[in-house]
């Protein structure tokens, strides 16, 4: 079975009954009549696979299941203007619906598809204009029920089964995944070896551009971050505007989307090629905690496991390197190591690059109250990225100031611990200065 038709049945099992409507998303303008690069919504795409703008996906579950899309009509003018449209008996074959439908016919056909249903399942809340939609649909049924009609007298959120569902990924997404991750990689490499004392960090990020675009990925997965010296340290950067100094570390944190699958990659590497005393030492003591995390990364373990393997690593090593006092154990309960490492060491990634998913058991589910936090499952993909980042202060080595550094990779988690989907991106100290020897010639 098609994975997006497979999705959708699995869906409309965990509903059990009613009738769930999930739009993608809207188109959004940049400026004047200029719009932002179309960007489907993930829950629509993960149970359809369609990407076009203006699309609506109705599951109706029960006895007889079915599944109905509602998207743009064929309309040759548009077409010469806009591009090619499936339409919806194009669309309906290819995607494997039950039925399609135009989306001008979207607000009437609503009604009769939540009439007499026991409950309507949505995205609850996150657009107002979506809101209202569904609310007039709900208004538009009662205005029947002289007629014998009623309307679905539960509101559910659609996003906590398909959250749930989206957190344990299929073969079809790890595939994609996979793909992601090595031009995700190459990309590095690639702004690795293009790094130089004098060139601007956007010279940098249009060398990760170019292998995204040139590899297929439609877009960045989320905005690159290229941020030389003290840059390093704001976790956001984003201007990435400045020209790169000799001695100080570039850190880049740049994934691609391929798919509309999100990579997510941070690497920080010496501007000039050889990295100093100084980020040699906070360098090998952030790899030293992504170690420790991976080694927390497997089935049956929570999902904070692996932040607390690093955070240990991270505040022996801040200790020792006499950046902050006490001992490692002190550390960790007065928090103070958060002074130089303030994020959590990862989170879910997918479709979006924060991906879906809840942390924490919900109360009353399977495993709620033994758990504080959710136990890992083979086919969950994460983050696992310990960093560091040192702003100038009384107190802390002076050799350490404005050293910002995150090693940032992309792991599955499989049956007996974990794979690394982004292990093409050098990451060793060795390995690091010898691919930037190599473009040096
Ligand atoms: N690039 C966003 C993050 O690392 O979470
Ligand atoms: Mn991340
Ligand atoms: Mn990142």
């Amino acid at each position: 079975m098609h994975p997006y038709s497979e999705r959708r049945a699995r869906l409309i099992e965990r509903m059990g009954s009613g009738v769930a409507v999930i739009a993608t998303a809207p188109e959004h303008l940049r400026n004047r009549d200029t719009h932002y690069g179309y960007r489907h919504d993930s829950y629509f795409y993960y149970l359809t696979g369609f990407s076009e703008p203006e699309a609506v996906l109705v599951l109706i579950a029960g006895d007889a299941p079915r599944s109905i899309l509602f998207c743009r009509e064929k309309n040759e003018e548009r077409e010469i203007w806009d591009g090619w449209r499936h339409g919806p008996d194009a669309a309906r074959e290819q995607f494997g619906f039950d039925e399609a439908h135009c989306y001008a016919e979207l607000d009437a056909k609503l009604a009769e598809l939540i009439a007499n249903q026991p409950r309507l399942h949505y995205v609850i809340g996150e657009d107002a204009a979506w809101d209202n939609r569904m609310m007039a649909a709900l208004n538009a049924v009662r205005a029947q029920s002289r007629a014998g009609k009623f309307a679905p007298s539960e509101l559910l959120d659609i996003r906590q089964p398909l959250d749930d569902m989206r957190l344990i990924k299929d073969a079809h997404e790890l595939d994609i995944m996979r793909r992601a991750a090595e031009i995700s990689a190459r990309a590095h490499r690639r702004a690795m070896q293009a790094t130089r004392p004098g060139a601007f960090e956007y010279e940098i990020e249009a060398e990760l551009l170019y292998e995204f675009r040139r590899s297929g990925s439609e877009a960045p997965a989320y905005g690159s971050i290229v941020a030389g010296g003290a840059n390093a340290c704001v976790l956001h950067y984003v201007s990435n505007n400045a020209p790169l100094r000799d001695g100080d570390l570039l850190l880049i944190d740049a994934g691609c989307e391929l798919g509309g699958y999100a990579s997510d990659v941070t690497r920080a590497w010496p501007v000039n090629g050889c990295y100093s005393a100084a980020q040699r030492d906070l360098y090998q003591l952030v790899l030293a905690a992504q170690d420790a995390a991976f080694a927390a990364v497997r089935p049956g373990a929570r999902f904070i496991d692996y932040h607390d393997a690093a955070v240990r690593v991270l505040a022996q090593g801040f200790v020792d390197l006499n950046m902050l006092a006490g001992s490692a154990d002190s550390v960790i309960e007065q928090g103070t190591y958060k002074r130089f490492y303030m994020h959590r060491t990862g989170h879910w990634l997918g479709m979006d690059v924060h991906d879906a998913g809840e942390y924490r058991p919900r109360p009353g589910s399977a495993g709620a109250g033994e758990q504080d936090w959710r136990a890992l499952e083979a086919g969950m993909v994460l983050t696992v990225e310990p960093g560091c980042y040192v702003r100038p202060a009384d107190g802390v080595p002076e050799a350490f100031w404005n050293i910002g550094i995150r090693i940032e990779d992309d792991v599955v988690v499989t049956a007996d611990g974990c794979d690394i989907y982004t292990s093409a991106t050098p990451k060793t100290i060795v390995e690091v200065e010898a691919v930037m020897r190599e473009a040096r010639g």
